[in-house]
């Protein structure tokens, strides 16, 4: 009895805060994604808001530092996308009507691409866009 109490509390007090809803027809109207862009939010701490649509993702190119602890939060404009950077464990499922949420530390310098590696339509191919690590002030990169 005091299990079932709990969990039902739990269900009804707390939306599970990985299925965070957005309405998807009104993405450019809907914070933060009426304004995608990289927000640095501590010391080489980062938020990258993205939305993916078809067929690309905004903004279209990000520079950051090395070492830079990046969090993303993603979402669709239209269909189901996906978002993988190769050499990363980042790898999400972009629904429409859901912000997809992932924290990854760049530590090495170097370009990163984005891939959609959900099919989406005919320029599913070439959906994708990169991330530029940047090496630290004072060194090469
Ligand atoms: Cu977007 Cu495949």
């Amino acid at each position: 009895i005091l299990i079932l109490s709990v969990n039902s509390f739990a269900m009804g007090m707390m939306p599970p805060s990985h299925m965070e809803m957005i309405d998807p027809t009104k993405v450019d109207q809907t914070p933060p994604f009426d304004n995608p862009g990289l927000r640095q939010v501590g010391d080489n701490e980062y938020e990258l808001v993205m939305t993916a649509f078809i067929f690309g993702y905004a903004p279209n190119e990000i520079e950051i530092p090395a070492g830079a602890k990046v969090t993303f939060k993603v979402t669709s404009k239209d269909v189901v996308h996906g978002f993988a950077i190769p050499g990363t464990n980042v790898n999400m499922m972009i629904t429409p009507g859901y912000i997809s949420t992932l924290t990854h530390t760049f530590s090495d310098p170097g370009e990163y691409l984005i891939l959609c590696n959900e099919y989406c339509g005919i320029g599913h191919q070439v959906m994708a866009t990169r991330i530029v690590v940047k090496g630290k002030e004072g060194e090469k990169s």
